[in-house]
């Protein structure tokens, strides 16, 4: 008997109606539904140039020709206030989305805490950054592939309401040694995902078929 077969029909669900849960239920039933997430760690410039820093996990690869990028970004905690990297992108109309290797899970977590937007969450907390090639926003020494990306779109989703900021990849910047043709390799390239809460996963078993 198939695999699909075997399972059809035994198996017993709880079926949640999402609208009647309150928000915080429904954040945490979804971001721990839809797992793991690849981690957009994105620098953008705020006033006077400093380089904020933050993380978002809400991250998507939205077409390829040409290659867009998207995250979505809730409003700040306990306002409706925008967050500073939304400010930032429609300010500038650019940013860069640093890929999060393994061993950046305390500082992606630390670089999440809110701070006012005149506070470099970059510097707070000792990222090295190099500069990009196409825009002025600087990328972050260590992330092993980074995207400098120009504002394509903001859209706005929800009651929250939420920002969804979609760039257009201008340059892609990848370690040396990960690709081979285009052909990136997973195991070295080794990307941490967000799961639940603060709970971070590395790269598993890869199943080929
Ligand atoms: C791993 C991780 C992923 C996150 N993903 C999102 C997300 O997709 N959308 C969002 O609005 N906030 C997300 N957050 C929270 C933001 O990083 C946080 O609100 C941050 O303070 C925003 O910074 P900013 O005001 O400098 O833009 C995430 C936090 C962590 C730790």
């Amino acid at each position: 008997m198939s695999t699909l077969a075997a399972t059809a029909g035994e198996q017993q669900f709880d079926s949640i109606d999402l609208a009647a849960l309150s928000r915080a239920d429904r954040y945490k039933i979804l971001t721990g539904a839809v797992i793991p997430r690849p981690i957009a760690f994105v620098t953008s410039l705020g006033p006077n140039n400093i380089v904020n820093g933050a993380p978002f996990s809400q991250f998507v690869i939205l077409a390829v020709d040409p290659g867009l990028l998207g995250f979505s970004v809730g409003p700040r905690t306990g306002s409706e206030d925008v967050k500073d990297t939304v400010a930032n992108v429609k300010d500038n109309g650019e940013f860069v989305i640093n890929m999060v290797p393994e061993g950046w899970e305390v500082v992606v977590q630390q670089a999440s805490e809110d701070h006012p937007r005149h506070v470099s969450e970059v510097d707070l907390l000792g990222f090295r950054t190099l500069p990009s090639r196409r825009i002025k926003t600087p990328r972050l020494a260590g992330s092993k592939i980074q995207f400098e990306c120009k504002l394509e779109q903001v859209l706005q989703f929800g009651d929250a309401p939420n920002n969804f900021v979609v760039g257009r990849v201008v340059e892609m910047h990848i370690a040396e040694g990960l690709t081979n043709n285009c052909k990136i390799d997973p195991q070295a390239y080794a990307p941490l995902a967000r799961i639940g809460g603060r709970s971070y996963v590395r790269l598993g078993d890869i199943v080929a078929v």
